[in-house]
């Protein structure tokens, strides 16, 4: 089993979103995908309470199971998931750093702002502190439709620290009205603008992990 841990300090940068919609798309993919809500929040966990479909499998990871995530991670497997995609905790935290240890890829998203890529920093030095140069990249959201100064800056700055995921991803109320209704975007609009970047994205991981193993 892979394991995906979103990942930054900064809040409302969309981990969680991208957590959800992520999820799905990698289920339709044909992953079997277990997405557990590390946020004490509970904002994805209160998403996976609205679905029915068996993928992907939506969970909680109360604070006091974390010391067991390993483990837990190691019994989904046993239960042949084959991915995990962690949503953590925007404040540098216990759940934050087990989940970046437990990844093969930890995605952190940032808007593309100073004060957000600015904040983006301590993540960095926690990621390099745990070995992770390799297995960890940056995901612009919430970027401005269409060819964008700030986004082409933004990248171009996080590009000095590390792999920024392609594609970056725009502002869009797909994203928004998608969480809402308990869906990932791929479920709420198949043929929308959001759906065919989140695919994109996780070709990307998938991609990007499995040249890591290689
Ligand atoms: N690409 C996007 N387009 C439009 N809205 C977005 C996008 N990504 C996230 N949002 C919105 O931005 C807000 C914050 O996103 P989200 O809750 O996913 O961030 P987060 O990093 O999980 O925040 P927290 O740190 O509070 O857990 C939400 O209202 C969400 O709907
Ligand atoms: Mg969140």
């Amino acid at each position: 089993m892979r394991t995906i841990a979103l990942v930054t300090q900064k809040g409302g940068a969309g981990k969680t979103s991208i957590s959800a919609s992520l999820s799905v798309a990698a289920s339709e993919a044909g992953e079997k995908v277990a997405a557990l809500d590390l946020d004490p929040q509970g904002s994805l966990a209160a998403w996976g309470d609205g679905r029915t479909a068996d993928f992907p499998a939506v969970d909680r990871v109360k604070p006091e199971q974390l010391p067991n995530l390993p483990a837990i991670l190691q019994a989904l497997a046993g239960q042949g998931f084959t991915l995990a995609v962690l949503d953590t905790t925007g404040m540098a935290s216990t759940s934050g750093n087990l989940a970046m240890q437990a990844a093969d890829l930890a995605l952190i998203p940032a808007r593309p702002s100073r004060l957000d890529l600015q904040a983006t920093m301590p993540t960095i030095e926690t990621l390099m502190r745990f070995g992770m140069r390799d297995r960890f990249a940056f995901v612009l959201n919430q970027c401005a439709a269409g060819r964008s100064a700030r986004t082409t800056e933004a990248a171009s700055g996080l590009g000095m620290f590390g792999v920024l995921a392609e594609p970056a991803l725009t502002l869009r109320a797909d994203h928004q009205d998608a969480l809402a209704s308990h869906k990932g975007v791929t479920e709420y609009a198949p043929d929308g603008k959001a759906a065919d970047e989140i695919r994109q994205l996780w070709a990307w991981a998938d991609r990007k992990m499995k040249a890591n193993k290689a």
